[in-house]
């Protein structure tokens, strides 16, 4: 064991785990120290995987007791997000935790309330906080390219979640404004800068029904069939700002593989010089369209195309902060923001009413 190495463990070894493993191991600042998940089968592939064939725990309570453990990756169905996160937390370990924040609004805020009362380094899996292709979308925003964004959209439009249990009970997920949109709230808040005002749904489940055969392009398991389904598979969601912003949500559950790899994850802005500005990141394109010239184009293509566009550089980050003490970009407090968005679209949709947000 090297002393000037972070010394790692992880929480959940499914898809996501899987892929911070796999990354965090392309870093020689970091020795991955234990490992934990219930699920036998994966934990043992992810020891295989490691060099250094590091410890495993079926308990992560036993798992926090790993002599020298200093950081700790978490990434468990979202209803243990809360519980986990705190003891990680309480053990003294800096904490990566993945997005969402949590299922529900009011756990989110204990996490924001704990982050508050720590020194110890927490950031959360807003990766697109992280990735280039947003950082230089954001940056040619603030260096005024639509002037003040004032209409927003996001296009998610995909293939279903991945055949595991979990993300079909919305008990356990949140729903899918909260599992998958909090991604796209969170760039709603980014590029406007400012906080939400009110917020309307229509959504519902028309093609993901009990029966239905499910197989998702990036999950290693056999398809499967959906035995019950209490989450959304589509829906509309509108968004006011308080200085006037209004952003669009549109989510497809049910587009067949390999549809969003064709079309890609479109975040559009027009601003009040009348410049149009869209990006995708998948493409790793972004477009200004509007004033004189009739289109300015810009590539940024993914610099560690292995991983998912962010991932690197919020490894980077974290273990940049572990060092230096520096608070996080994708702070809790940045997240829970990205909730009370995916939250008050899940309400508006309960209780078909607008929903307002205080100032
Ligand atoms: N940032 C992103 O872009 C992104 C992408 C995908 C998933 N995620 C998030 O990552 C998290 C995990 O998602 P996933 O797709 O890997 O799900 P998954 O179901 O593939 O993996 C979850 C793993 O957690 C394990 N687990 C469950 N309970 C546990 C416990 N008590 N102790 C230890 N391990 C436990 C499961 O056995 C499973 O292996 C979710 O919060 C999801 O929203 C983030």
């Amino acid at each position: 064991m090297s002393p000037s190495k972070i010394r790692i463990g992880l929480i959940g070894l499914g898809d996501m785990g899987r892929g911070h493993l796999e990354c965090l191991k392309s870093f020689p600042s970091v020795e991955i120290v234990a490992l934990c998940d219930t699920h036998p089968e994966r934990l043992t592939n992810a020891q295989k995987s490691v060099a250094s064939s590091p410890k495993t725990y079926e308990k992560y309570q036993e798992f926090l007791n790993h002599p020298g453990l200093e950081a700790v990756f978490v990434s468990v169905p979202n209803f243990l997000h809360t519980e986990i996160g705190l003891e990680v937390l309480k053990a003294g370990k800096h904490l990566f935790l993945e997005k969402p924040l949590a299922h529900t609004l009011s756990d989110g805020k204990k996490l924001a309330d704990a982050s508050q009362k720590t020194n110890l380094i927490f950031q959360v899996g807003h990766i697109y906080r992280y990735s280039p292709f947003y950082l230089e979308m954001m940056e040619w925003i603030q260096k005024d390219a639509v002037g003040t964004p004032l209409l927003l959209w996001c296009h998610e439009f995909r293939q279903p979640f991945p055949q595991r249990e979990w993300f079909y009970d919305k008990t356990k997920s949140g729903d899918t404004f909260v599992e998958k949109n909090c991604h796209h709230f969170d760039l709603f808040n980014w590029v406007t800068q400012d906080k939400p005002k009110q917020v309307v749904s229509f959504g519902g489940q028309s093609v993901l029904k009990p029966g239905t055969q499910i197989s998702c392009s990036y999950c290693p398991d056999s398809p499967q069939t959906l035995k019950t389904n209490t989450t959304i598979d589509h829906g509309w969601v509108l968004v006011e700002y308080q200085k006037s912003a209004k952003a669009n949500l549109g989510l497809s559950m049910f587009l067949r593989p390999p549809n969003e790899i064709w079309r890609g994850l479109e975040l559009g802005v027009i601003g009040s010089n009348g410049k149009m500005l869209i990006g995708n990141v998948d493409f790793g394109t972004m477009t200004l369209y509007g004033g004189t010239k009739k289109e300015e184009k810009k590539e940024i293509k993914n610099p560690t195309p292995q991983w998912h566009s962010g991932m690197h550089e919020e490894h980077e980050a974290f273990l940049n902060s572990i060092q230096t003490g520096q608070k996080p970009y994708a702070s809790p407090q940045m997240a829970y923001e990205a909730l009370i968005l995916s939250c008050a679209a899940q309400d508006s949709l309960q209780s078909k009413k607008i929903i307002l947000l205080p100032p």
